[in-house]
């Protein structure tokens, strides 16, 4: 087999042969395949699509390049939740104590912030001692304990992902729906899950930005996971505005405990819950997501999550006196106060703009090698539809310096929108797709 005629059959928009497939994935593994013919193959896909069967072939053939981590003599049903990323998006830390509350194990593995979006790892590590580099055998022994476990990606999983994606990165291949499902699903089958549920964002803030997007990308996902065997289930959730009231590394633990304690805001809480329903749904301990909600629900009144939670950052090697401690207080220096410009209605916080921002604090990242913050972010004191008078508090700002807190200004302050009348509430879950 050429590499040479692969690229051309793809070009023609021919359906590839899972050999053809699995000779230009594992080519350029071993190194036997350039640079130079893999960027040709991907534009090439890029034009001409996979179809369902070309997208599980490389998914499967992506997740055999590296390990795959071993449950098996777990007591399952092991479910987890990937999110394709959002603003304020703090819903693993809160979500995998009640799922496993309610009997569901989370094998959760997970990213850390990149340009607009935050990432699960950042917000657990600014914990004082939190670690998320677990071994396989850590990994499994925390499970076992706790229900969940929140660990990072090692570097033998997936490994075809890890060239593959740097390469996407730099050809503009990037935003390709066969070649992001796999990129996605085969790093999530690779932890452990035999279910999966997959929050996939729409709006401004999110990775796609329109609906039929995020239409298409859900449906990839699950008709390719369920192809691989597994239950799948995608949530299309809006993120036109950030994600509750706290944008953050620390800011958004102090949040999720909030949610854990009974005191979490609406807009958090409600897709929290739907998305911890559907764990339960697609882990067959509720029959529907209204029942998971009720069992998510009445685990949250008796504290368990809560207790959960804490288990887990003792067990990670955070020190949960210090956390406790810092609650409320974990505030850099570098400050300024958002205040209304005019008396009305907050009708738009634009999440895009708000995590763009949020580099410049040092809530996130530009490149993966940047360092972040935990005491810097956003408290919103108002949220859309909130009536505001001009001069009323609109949100805390915090930066890792004054310097930063200059570069976010005009950003911010473009970022909050206010008019005379309350715009219409937006429905926060979107769509759901299942094949359960
Ligand atoms: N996130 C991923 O993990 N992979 C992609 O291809 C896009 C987003």
């Amino acid at each position: 087999m050429r590499a040479v005629d692969v690229i051309m059959h793809k070009r023609g928009g021919a359906e590839l042969a899972r050999e053809e497939i699995a000779f230009m994935v594992e080519g350029y593994v071993a190194g036997t395949i350039p640079e130079y013919q893999v960027s040709a193959w991907l534009m090439a896909i890029f034009f001409k699509g996979m179809s369902p069967r070309e997208t599980a072939d490389l998914t499967e053939l992506m997740l055999h390049s590296g390990d795959v981590m071993k449950l098996a003599g777990l007591k399952g049903p092991f479910v987890d939740k990937h999110s394709t990323g959002g603003v304020g998006d703090k819903v693993s830390l809160i979500l995998a104590p009640i799922v496993a509350a309610c009997g569901v194990q989370v094998p959760m593995m997970s990213g850390r912030a990149l340009g607009h979006t935050g990432g699960t790892l950042d917000k657990l590590e600014s914990i004082p001692g939190y670690k998320t580099g677990l071994t396989e055998t850590q990994f499994r022994d925390f499970i076992a304990a706790d229900g969940f476990a929140m660990t990072g990606q090692t570097a033998t999983i997936v490994p075809a992902d890890k060239k593959l994606y740097a390469l996407r990165d730099v050809t503009a291949t990037v935003e390709s729906i066969p070649l992001i499902t796999a990129s996605i699903l085969s790093k999530k089958v690779a932890e452990g899950a035999e279910a999966l549920v997959f929050d996939v964002k729409t709006g401004p803030g999110a990775f796609m930005k329109t609906l039929a997007d995020s239409e298409a990308l859900a449906r990839s996902l699950v008709n390719t996971g369920t192809a691989m065997g597994k239950r799948i289930v995608g949530v299309i959730t809006d993120m036109t505005e950030p994600l509750g009231r706290m944008v953050g590394n620390f800011f958004e633990v102090e949040e999720s405990l909030d949610c854990l304690e009974g005191k979490g805001p609406a807009d958090l809480m409600e897709v929290t819950l739907r998305l911890s329903a559907w764990m339960l749904v697609a882990g067959g301990v509720a029959k529907t997501v209204e029942e998971g909600i009720a069992k998510c629900e009445a685990a949250l009144a008796t504290g368990r999550p809560r207790e959960l939670f804490l288990a887990n950052v003792k067990r990670q090697g955070g020190d949960i006196d210090k956390m406790l401690q810092l609650r409320g207080t974990y505030r850099s220096a570098h400050t300024r106060k958002l205040g209304a410009k005019d008396s009305g209605f907050i009708t738009g916080i634009d999440a895009y703009k708000i995590g763009l921002a949020g580099v410049y604090l040092g809530v996130g990242r530009d490149k993966t090698t940047d360092p972040v913050y935990p005491d810097v972010g956003f408290i919103f004191h108002r949220k859309v539809g909130d009536a505001v008078k001009a001069g009323d508090l609109v949100a805390e700002v915090y930066g890792k310096d004054e310097a930063s807190l200059e570069a976010a200004q005009s950003l911010i302050e473009s970022a909050l929108a206010i008019g005379p009348a309350k715009a219409p509430a937006r429905p926060l879950i979107v769509k759901e797709i299942t094949a359960l």
